[in-house]
């Protein structure tokens, strides 16, 4: 065993240590070779030293390079060396963190993980808080949790008697809405399309004259963070305008939430606190490994009374909170250990330091790409940048040239009828020099797509 887990120690060192320096994408002749991986099923078993170095030889080199310092696609957040030493040790642990009494340390690490987290968000002391797998759990977890709150109100128990019957719910989302909130509330059955859209201005920001007047069970799920602008709803104002109607409000800070753990930055996330759920991930920007996301609700007996079970074998009386009360898994992984770890080693400053370093290089990129002639379609308030290389056909075909060309990695997206790419800048391994050498690829790309 020993021998097998310094191997794999090393094999992960080595493939850690070539990320600067290889392509961030795949090799075609790497993602071919993974047919190595295939065949029967064995007869019977193999040798594991054998199986580790097939896993590195062709698993390895058919990876995205997302740990890296230039994968700017989607919102991914690299790990952080800290949290991936701890993630290898948890792994050690193999513990399962869905009660208390037979896993005291994991769960007090979460317990201590969510304090910490709430201080950091700026969030209420006193919410609750669950470790799901990402941030579409997590919104499922806010959303379940308000649903059984305004449905109580009406005397409805929707956890035992289901929506058959039930009072309609109103659901309010802005025209940007992130899908994974609709296919929350899909999995809910409060429908993925059953909702009112609010318009919202050239940001994605939703437009707080454009709400609908508030009556009767009600929830309105703002965003913080639009997945291609940053842009944030105006949170404040859409709380003072809904709540005292009775709303609910849920944020989905997928990545934007992190915002309010900067001094510099926290102003976009003003009024956050006074929503009643939010959901955001771990391994976006705190850059812990995959997956890990969190889910916040003010009430804590709104996100029991939507996942608690008990069951005859299960421990009811526990000496601490059992965290998979709160979760819609029983047995999962403890997740909240790279997280108190991550934030251990930061620290309230370092944390502050990774989101405002991020955001000063997304500037950099919409800077530099602008003043060599490129559009940026969006107003740089946080990580995320939008670049035209021109019309939608010349935009494609320089991100695929960008794509090719392996120095780094951005995604297309369209915006408001505008074809772009999208640039998120999430990663501690990201540098100046790491914005500069992908500025420099880009526009290679741009110049040799005509
Ligand atoms: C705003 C927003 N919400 C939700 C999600 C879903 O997050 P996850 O993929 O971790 O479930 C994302 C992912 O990028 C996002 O940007």
């Amino acid at each position: 065993m020993k021998e097998l887990l310094q191997d794999a120690a090393a094999r992960s060192v080595r493939y850690l240590e070539g990320l600067p320096t290889r392509a961030v994408a795949p090799a075609p002749g790497a993602v071919e070779a993974l047919v190595a991986f295939d065949g029967p099923l064995p007869a019977g078993p193999t040798d594991d030293r054998e199986t580790l170095r097939l896993l590195d030889d062709v698993g390895s080199p058919a990876t995205m390079a997302m740990a890296g310092p230039r994968f700017f696609g989607f919102v991914i957040g690299g790990s952080l060396p800290i949290t991936l030493a701890a993630n290898w040790l948890a792994g050690a642990w193999d513990q399962n963190a869905a009660l208390h009494r037979p896993t005291p340390g994991v769960a007090q690490l979460e317990r201590i993980a969510l304090r910490w987290l709430l201080d950091a968000l700026r969030l209420p002391a006193d919410c609750t808080g669950a470790f799901v797998t990402g941030a579409t759990v997590a919104n499922l977890g806010g959303l379940a949790a308000a649903r059984h709150v305004v449905l109580a109100r009406t005397g409805w128990n929707v956890e035992a008697d289901g929506l058959f019957g039930a009072p309609p719910i109103t659901v309010i989302v802005g025209g940007e809405v992130h899908p994974s909130v609709a296919k929350s509330l899909g999995l809910l059955g409060l429908g993925r399309s059953r909702v009112v859209k609010v318009p919202v201005d050239g940001q994605g920001r939703m437009r707080v004259d454009a709400l609908p007047a508030i009556a009767g069970p009600t929830i309105v799920c703002v965003q913080a963070g639009n997945v291609n602008t940053g842009a944030f709803d105006p949170i404040a104002q859409i709380c003072a305008a809904v709540q005292p109607a009775g709303a609910w409000v849920h944020v989905d800070g997928a990545f934007g939430l992190w915002a309010a753990a900067s001094p510099a930055l926290s102003a976009l996330t003003r009024g956050i606190e006074q929503a009643d759920s939010w959901a955001t991930d771990a391994h976006k920007w705190l850059n812990v490994p995959y997956d890990c996301g969190l889910a916040f609700v003010r009430d804590p007996h709104a996100l029991q009374a939507a996942m608690a079970i008990t069951a005859e074998y299960l421990p009811t009386e526990s000496p601490g909170r059992n965290p998979s009360d709160f979760t819609p898994e029983l047995s999962r992984r403890a997740r909240g250990v790279e997280v108190w770890a991550a934030l251990r080693s930061l620290g309230r400053a370092g944390l502050a330091e990774l989101i405002e370093r991020n955001c000063a290089q997304a500037r950099r990129f919409a800077g530099k790409l602008s003043a060599a002639g490129c559009e940026i379609l969006n107003e740089v308030v946080l990580n995320q940048v939008l670049v035209s290389f021109g019309d939608a056909e010349k935009t494609r075909r320089t991100i695929a040239a960008i794509q090719a060309d392996g120095t780094c990695w951005a995604g297309v997206t369209v915006w408001q009828g505008r074809t772009a790419m999208r640039i998120s800048v999430s990663s501690w391994a990201t540098t100046d020099a790491d914005v500069d050498l992908s500025v420099d690829a880009m526009l290679r790309a741009a110049r040799a797509s005509g």
